[in-house]
């Protein structure tokens, strides 16, 4: 039980202090809405979709699980923002509370930062505890050696505090070789803060893609480790696999010794049965079917099929199988990176930041490219490069994250879909119709590659992957996303960077990663954003549902409301609701995604990493 909540003395104060928390954030305009005409709605069960299909009755579909979706989002994250500490003391208790611990030393000092700067969650720091756990088990003087030590790995920058003031470096290189822009971004978060930290090395990954991978024995049991810290400085240890083992292998080994993923020995040689185990995701079945949250908390150590759908496991980079403190902008499971925000989302630039005026170097509340929401089109949009993975081993690229999508999006087969809409279009008669893809691609896509790259990868070379994916040649900039209402969100060979740019937008952002990133515990799935499975399935009802049927979706099910104006034909409170998803969206970004809510997570975040630096830690802990 949750035991922050004030008492009556402040309770009136308290129910101000919640509207105006609420308005903020965006939910009171919309709070009516939520008490939906789906009352007690359940999540359709695909075997009563494929019975209904079945059927050559018609029997209709009572509750949409959408709106139980949106409402649950609701309804968690409302009651997550009014239960944040509203005073230290409260803080100190619930960080107590949840951790078993004192909160570092300086704890007082950040309060007053959040404080000072409206930041809402300041309890929500789930994600630097997890993160720091497994070094608590690491002695503090071994910990300090690998972080200066990790500035001799590939790809690893040091952000330096001496005396109050932070450098980066590239020790690796030189001391005239360049930085990466990540560290200087790290530099730039803690500048604030440099002044109340001892000396000390932050080492910052200079790529987009997670670094560390520790089998589960070493992690069990770390003084098993028969890696030498010299052995993997030597220069020995390459940026690249070159030919020695690969992602997947590395991340096997973490899982645990009775997971499939190390029981299979077709897990890691199962080029043959690959196509097999992928059609489990594209299986229809999982056309109705939505997802809760992305994917970053899925367990490919259990399902180990799953990982030829994601580039990130054919990564030409080679992992890190010891335990360093690495920075990270964003972490897949099984890694033991740190995350920190992502230099993208802090910086401002012309391609990751909306209402960014390159011109005049200065923030627009409203992009100039900005579309209003009336003018927007109902499409599906997706502009990027044919990245997502490297080539260790090669041959697998055509099942990357980003590839599938494409194919699917413009798939010309007249292989049906089960679309599930309601008819008449805003009723909650909710009936199915099978649909050739090739329409609805037609209708509601609008999803290209604007980029070739490394087209070795793909199985028959550039000219294979130029006849099976669409391209659109004529490039894209940041602000054509707004003219529609539907932006997707997908990994690359990380993390995607245009996150926060797409959710600051009016438009309403899908979301499909595989990744953790920083804010986790501060965003709330169906509410900020819509999360997508990795099969991408579903997509078609989820725009189904909020858009309407489509023309030859009507045709499919000889709908009476052909007979409508295309006007009466879209579903108004679907629509509605979409449009409550990007304002929800922006409305996170201006409150819980500025850059000073970025700087109060990596201040905590470095207090944390301070304190597991010191030699006491115990006297580095705050109480009151
Ligand atoms: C490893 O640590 C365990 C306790 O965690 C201890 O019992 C064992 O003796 C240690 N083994 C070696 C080789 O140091
Ligand atoms: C693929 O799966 C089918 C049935 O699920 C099976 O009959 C077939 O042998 C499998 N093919 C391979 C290459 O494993
Ligand atoms: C992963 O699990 C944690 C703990 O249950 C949860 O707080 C978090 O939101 C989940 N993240 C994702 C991306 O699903
Ligand atoms: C698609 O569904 C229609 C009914 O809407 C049916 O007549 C047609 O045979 C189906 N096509 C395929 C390829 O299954
Ligand atoms: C479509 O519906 C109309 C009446 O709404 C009916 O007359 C017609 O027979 C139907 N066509 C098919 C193919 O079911």
């Amino acid at each position: 039980m949750y035991e922050g909540l004030p008492g009556h003395k402040r309770g009136l104060l308290f129910f101000v202090a919640v509207c105006v928390v609420f308005m903020q954030a965006g939910l009171w305009a919309g709070r009516r809405e939520t008490r939906n005409n789906f009352p007690d709605n359940s999540l359709v069960k695909t075997s009563s979709l494929l019975a209904l299909v079945k059927s050559d009755s018609q029997p209709s579909i009572k509750e949409h699980p959408i709106p139980k979706l949106m409402a649950e989002a609701e309804n968690s994250f409302r009651e997550r923002l009014a239960r944040q500490s509203k005073t230290l003391s409260e803080a100190v208790a619930e960080y107590k509370r949840r951790y078993g611990r004192n909160p570092p030393r300086g704890f007082d000092r950040w309060w007053q930062f959040a404080k000072d700067n409206n930041v809402l969650m300041v309890d929500e720091y789930d994600a630097v505890v997890e993160d720091l756990s497994p070094f608590w088990d690491v002695d503090s003087a071994e910990l300090r050696e690998r972080a200066s030590a990790a500035g001799h790995l590939p790809a690893i920058d040091l952000v330096r505090v001496k005396g109050g003031k932070a450098t980066a470096e590239n020790i690796r290189d030189g001391p005239r070789s360049e930085v990466s822009a990540r560290a200087r971004g790290f530099k730039q978060m803690i500048e604030k803060f440099q002044d109340q930290l001892p000396d000390i090395d932050f080492p910052i990954n200079a790529m987009a893609e997670g670094r560390i991978l520790v089998p589960w024995e070493y992690r069990k049991y770390p003084n098993l480790t028969d890696i030498q810290l010299s052995d993997l400085l030597s220069g020995v240890f390459t940026p690249d696999w070159r030919g020695e083992g690969n992602v997947w292998e590395a991340f096997r080994r973490t899982c645990e010794p009775h997971s499939s993923a190390r029981r299979l020995f077709s897990s890691f040689r199962a080029s043959s049965t690959s196509t097999n185990r992928t059609s489990q995701l594209t299986t229809r079945n999982h056309e109705f079917v939505f997802a809760r949250q992305t994917h970053g908390n899925y367990s490919f150590c259990h399902n180990p099929w799953a990982h030829y759908n994601q580039g990130h496991f054919f990564s030409d980079w080679r992992t890190i199988p010891m335990l360093f403190p690495i920075f990270s902008p964003a972490k897949a499971s099984g890694y033991q990176d740190i995350r920190i925000p992502s230099h993208y989302y802090y910086a401002q630039t012309r391609r990751y930041t909306y209402g960014w005026d390159p011109v005049n170097l200065e923030l627009k509340p409203v992009d100039h490219m900005e579309t209003p929401w009336e003018d927007k089109s109902d499409l599906i949009f997706w502009r990027g490069a044919s990245t997502g993975g490297g080539s260790s081993p090669p041959g697998f690229a055509a099942q990357y994250q980003r590839h599938r999508f494409v194919r699917m999006a413009s798939d010309e087969s007249s292989t049906n879909r089960t679309i599930v809409f309601a008819d008449p279009p805003s009723s909650t008669n909710f009936i199915s119709a099978q649909v050739p893809i090739r329409d609805l691609n037609e209708e509601i896509m609008d999803v290209a590659f604007v980029k070739v790259v490394d087209s070795f990868n793909y199985p028959g070379g550039v000219g294979a992957l130029m006849r099976d994916h669409r391209f659109d040649d004529g490039g894209v900039n940041l602000g054509d996303h707004w003219k529609h209402k539907y932006l997707v969100d997908m990994d690359g060979m990380g993390y995607s960077g245009r996150f926060f740019s797409f959710l600051e937008s009016d438009s309403a952002v899908m979301k499909a990663t595989v990744y953790k990133e920083f804010f986790e515990g501060w965003i709330q799935p169906w509410l900020h954003y819509i999360p997508l499975s990795a099969s991408y399935q579903e997509i078609f009802n989820i725009h189904a549902f909020f858009s309407g049927a489509t023309p030859s979706t009507l045709k499919a099910a000889n709908s009476t409301a052909l007979s409508l104006p295309p006007s009466k034909r879209h579903p108004i409170d679907g629509d509605r609701r979409l449009r409550r998803i990007a304002r929800a969206g922006k409305q996170w970004k201006r409150t819980m995604g500025r850059r000073v809510d970025m700087e109060a997570y990596i201040y905590r975040l470095i207090l944390e990493y301070a304190r597991l630096c010191s030699d006491d830690r115990e006297a580095m802990s705050f109480t009151l």
